[in-house]
């Protein structure tokens, strides 16, 4: 370990079970030195392991809606008072498409899922950065990230109104981030990870076949959840400072390819 992230504190978003992303974030950040609070949907608390995480890396828990401008005021007030000090490091690691849960079909969405789905995966990030803005709660050169899916820029079809939402999550980065780098020089970026075996992803229509067919495309194969806490932290560390506004692929390559030869030997003739 590097001690990448000693003495910064965080608030970390999203960590479910051992295969949350947010999960190996927490579990990498600990090993890097930093010390955090964990948080997650108040019904998360029930279905999940996080107080399991949080014994492991001697965390507090503190539950919050993401939807909710009273549980996340909360949640960073609590936070800075646990921690001792102003918020260095932000993961947002939160997604759910209630159309996708009910098995709704793109072009039949239900609006009411929709609006849902929005306001938990992409408004819920205006809502943590306003709240840490107005409280003046992170610290100067500290960093805020949120996961995303390629399916912001490209048609993946099963990927349902999540699409949309990513798409709005990535524009939520620039435009806050220009406000929070220009007052508080403080970075905010989107990673936009490889589709990977959790509890979110294993959730969209055919995953599997999906994850076998980016694994072809990607010259590198696709980027697990624990190579994708490692870039986290390098965004999170004093290393990558003027580095912010930005969706970043890490994704194996898959985002730049066109097709690859793995992926044409299924469709030549001669096999
Ligand atoms: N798994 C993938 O293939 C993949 C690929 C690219 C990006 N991502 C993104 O990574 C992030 C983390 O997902 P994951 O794959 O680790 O799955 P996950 O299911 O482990 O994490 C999603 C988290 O969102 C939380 N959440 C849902 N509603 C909430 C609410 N109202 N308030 C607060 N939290 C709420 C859940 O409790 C859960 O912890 C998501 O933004 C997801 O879209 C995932």
């Amino acid at each position: 370990m590097y001690n990448l992230l000693k003495g910064k504190r965080g608030i970390i978003f999203g960590a479910l079970d051992s295969n949350s992303i947010a999960w190996k974030v927490a579990e990498r950040a600990h090993e890097e030195g930093a010390t955090f609070v964990l948080t997650n949907a108040p019904i998360a608390m029930r279905m999940g392991t996080i107080n399991e995480l949080a014994e492991k890396t001697g965390s507090q828990v503190i539950p919050a809606d993401a939807t909710s401008m009273e549980d996340i005021e909360n949640l960073v007030e609590k936070s800075v008072e646990i921690l001792g000090g102003k918020i260095d490091f932000v993961l947002h690691s939160i997604g759910m498409s209630l159309n996708v849960r009910k098995g709704k079909h793109y072009t039949e969405s239900n609006y009411d899922f929709t609006h849902k789905g929005f306001d938990i995966s992409a408004l819920s990030f205006h809502r943590v950065m306003n709240v840490l803005y107005k409280k003046e709660a992170m610290s100067e050169w500290g960093s805020i990230v949120a996961l995303t899916y390629m399916a912001a820029q490209r048609v993946f079809p099963d990927y349902n109104d999540m699409a949309d939402n990513k798409a709005y999550l990535e524009s939520i980065a620039r435009s806050f981030g220009y406000f929070f780098g220009r007052d508080h020089k403080v970075r905010v970026n989107t990673i936009s990870q490889s589709p990977t075996m959790t509890t979110a992803g294993s959730g969209v229509k055919g995953f599997d076949g999906f994850i076998n067919y980016a694994e072809k495309m990607s010259p590198l194969g696709n980027a697990t959840a624990l190579e994708c806490a490692d870039y986290t932290i390098s965004l999170f560390s004093d290393l990558t400072k003027k580095v912010t506004l930005q969706n970043l692929f890490h994704d194996g390559g898959f985002s730049n390819m066109g097709v690859s030869t793995a992926v044409m030997s299924e469709f030549t003739d001669e096999k």
